[in-house]
């Protein structure tokens, strides 16, 4: 795994258990057994300073943002506006108006989807993913190619789980209209070579949309190294609120692309005859958004900065390996997506029990794993599994729990070995 650098030099010395001690959630006992909490791909836990910021919010400052001159509204709004700043620094994005509060990872591939799509892909046109997607970066195209006749071209994975990338520059065409390709696997915890993508595909002036929802938790995000076009990700993975999330866009296509949805805020002036638009980043925020949410978000942004991203990638990196170590040694357990660079992510089949058997019993031990597709059944097909269960990981998890985790399987051993 790569040592990804800081994003800003606000560091402490980095202790687990001191860190645990911001995560009011870890401190309890599940089914009688202290909580292990290893599914955080799916969704990380919230320290006490996103918890708080919320309540402040809620007790002190709620109200419509934009749209009042009174007291609280003018609150509101610099909080509001506060934190699109805070992401646009932690994305190194080159302005305030490429950062597009949406629900998450989900409505801002589905934003592109919809405007850009419609704009500018055609019937014939050809999108490219890859094989390792979750299905929030697949159906979305799989709706425009419905809609438009365009075609969904996908990268195939290897048997470690990596993207075939010559087949990849093969496919780059004179039909390529977009590529969507994922930056960290959620369900094989592949680090794609992000750079690469976005350069081969540019070099046939081909945009790139990066979905970051498992990429953002783990590491430092440069939107103008990668190069990318957009970027997509969610706060509940990046220790914020669920429901709030970026679109990154480069303003010279977020500037050509039309509105997505209607509304309030989004608009200059609205007659029956003609409605203007508003400028950028209010043309793609209808309505009242989830100003809590986003608020919320930036308190998880300075979060993340205070404990820094070099601590947060050796501790993950450590126990990635301490996990892969102990589980590998384990009889009739494999291990799914094995790729060189990996985040914290092991995902893994047992021949003795069903991954929903496996997820059950370590349950009653207290240890929270995610079981099933994750939402990419194309990945699971592709190794000719119907489901793995899967261990994922932050920095506030230790590799005492990975030896519960290793202890609980014991368990499954003893049921079903
Ligand atoms: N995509 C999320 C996961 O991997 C929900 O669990």
């Amino acid at each position: 795994m790569t040592i990804p650098k800081p994003a800003n030099n606000q560091k402490k010395k980095f202790d687990v258990h001191s860190v645990r001690g911001d995560f009011p959630i870890l401190r309890q006992l599940v089914h009688g057994k202290p909580l292990v909490y290893l599914d955080n791909a799916a969704t990380s836990q919230k320290p006490q300073a996103v918890i708080d910021a919320l309540v402040r919010y809620y007790s002190t400052d709620n109200a419509n943002i934009h749209r009042g001159v009174h007291e609280l509204s003018m609150r509101a709004t610099e909080q509001y506006e506060n934190a699109r700043g805070k992401v646009k620094t932690f994305l190194n994005a080159a302005d305030d108006r490429e950062i597009i509060f949406v629900r998450g990872t989900t409505e801002a591939i589905n934003l592109v989807a919809s405007s850009f799509g419609h704009k500018f892909i055609k019937a014939g046109d050809e999108i490219i993913v890859s094989n390792m997607e979750h299905h929030s970066n697949i159906v979305p195209w799989q709706i425009l190619c419905e809609q438009t006749g365009a075609k969904l071209r996908v990268v195939p994975i290897t048997d470690t789980g990596e993207l075939m990338m010559d087949e990849y520059g093969k496919m780059l065409g004179p039909r390529t209209k977009l590529v969507s390709i994922l930056h960290v696997s959620n369900s094989l915890g592949t680090i794609n070579p992000a750079e690469r993508i976005v350069k081969l595909a540019h070099d046939r002036g081909v945009p790139v949309l990066l979905d970051g929802a498992q990429s953002v938790p783990h590491m430092a995000v440069d939107v103008r190294k990668l190069g990318c076009d957009f970027y997509a990700f969610s706060g509940h993975k990046l220790f914020g609120p669920t429901s709030i999330g970026i679109l990154y866009g480069k303003r010279e296509w977020l500037e050509q692309m039309p509105p997505y949805q209607g509304g309030g805020d989004m608009i200059k002036s609205v007659t029956f005859e003609k409605t203007i638009y508003n400028d950028l980043p209010y043309k793609f925020e209808a309505g009242t958004p989830n100003i809590a949410g986003v608020i919320g978000l930036g308190a998880a942004i300075d979060y993340v900065n205070s404990v820094g991203y070099e601590n947060i990638a050796a501790q993950e990196h450590a126990l990635l390996e301490y996990g892969t170590k102990k589980l590998s040694g384990i009889d009739g357990l494999t291990i799914i997506g094995t790729a060189k660079n990996k985040s914290a992510v092991i995902s893994f089949t047992m021949k003795q029990a069903h991954p929903h058997d496996i997820g059950t019993i370590l349950d009653a031990e207290g240890v929270a794993v995610r079981t099933g597709h994750h939402c990419t059944q194309p990945v699971m097909e592709c190794f000719h599994i119907p489901a793995t269960a899967r261990a994922s990981f932050a920095f506030y998890n230790t590799k005492e729990e990975v030896d519960v985790l290793v202890k609980s399987i014991d368990k499954v051993l003893e049921v079903f070995g």
